[in-house]
């Protein structure tokens, strides 16, 4: 891995993954994207990791795709590369994923920080969809998930004129968890997988494939889905060990079966 450091079990079930391209501002080339890929895949397999943490560094969670790379290609070159087929993984990994942003998430840093699970910012880190200002537009889903976070208006604002929003706006207008000062976003992202950690991987997992089925389904199809992962969660020994727990009034303790 050469744009990317994997630390497997950072924590007790918490692994991170860190941007390496600091003098281009962790501009997402091809080839960290498909550095990236091959992480989250193994980290999605590898049954001790509950939570997965995506950053960057002070300066750049990422500054958007790699403007040079793509500046000469024409638009058969980016279908027959299809380049962005990589970006597929990060919506397909089933354990959550928080990003850890601070300074720039710009266009496709942006996209990026938007497809993981949940977001905590440094009071420094600033939110953008660019492209516009180079001659195109959001391609790894700004204009949807930017949309669906913010509202009509003011993601066409962001979009249609490249403005950033400070991490200030990004918590008003609810695109983030939470904003703390710089030298804590790393900890408090600790902080929020160590919570999710000590959770049932397999209730975690149900639970989330939920919460991202209502961006997918209508209310009704998203209630029965909900449903049948309620009931599924039934069958695993972590919801025995979660209800007696309760009762015996301990700490449960949970396997992930
Ligand atoms: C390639 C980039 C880059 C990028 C920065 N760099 N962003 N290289 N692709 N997206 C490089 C610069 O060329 C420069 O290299 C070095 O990083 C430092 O950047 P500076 O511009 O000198 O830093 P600064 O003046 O602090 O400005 C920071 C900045 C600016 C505001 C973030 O770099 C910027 O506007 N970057 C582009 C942001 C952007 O348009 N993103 C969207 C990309 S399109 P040298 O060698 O000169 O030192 C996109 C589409 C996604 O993301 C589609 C789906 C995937």
């Amino acid at each position: 891995m050469e744009f990317i450091k994997v630390t497997n079990q950072i924590r007790e079930h918490i692994s991170l993954i860190e941007f390496n391209r600091p003098k281009e501002l962790n501009a997402l080339s091809p080839q960290l994207m498909s550095e990236l890929r091959d992480a989250l895949l193994a980290l999605d397999q590898d049954e001790s990791v509950r939570v997965i943490i995506l950053t960057g560094n002070e300066k750049a969670f990422a500054a958007g795709a790699d403007i040079k790379q793509m500046a000469d290609k024409s638009a058969i070159d980016m279908l027959l590369q299809d380049q962005f087929a990589t970006w597929d993984q990060i919506k397909k990994t089933r354990k959550p994923i928080i990003a850890a942003v601070s300074g720039f998430a710009l266009g496709g840093g942006c996209e990026l920080a938007m497809t993981c699970d949940m977001i905590i910012a440094s009071e420094t880190a600033l939110f953008g969809q660019p492209e516009i200002k180079i001659g195109v537009l959001p391609g790894a889903g700004g204009t949807q998930r930017l949309t669906r976070a913010l509202g009509k208006v003011k993601a066409m604002e962001m979009v249609l004129t490249g403005k950033f929003i400070s991490a200030e706006e990004a918590e008003k207008y609810g695109l983030v968890n939470r904003v703390v000062p710089v030298e804590l976003y790393l900890e408090e992202a600790f902080k929020l997988a160590a919570e999710i950690a000590q959770q049932s991987p397999v209730a975690v997992r149900l639970a989330k494939e939920a919460v991202l089925r209502s961006f997918e389904s209508s209310l009704e199809e998203g209630l029965y889905f909900e449903r049948k992962n309620f009931y599924l969660a039934f069958a695993s020994e972590d919801q025995k060990e979660g209800m007696e727990a309760f009762i015996q009034k301990r700490k449960p303790d949970f396997k992930g079966r």
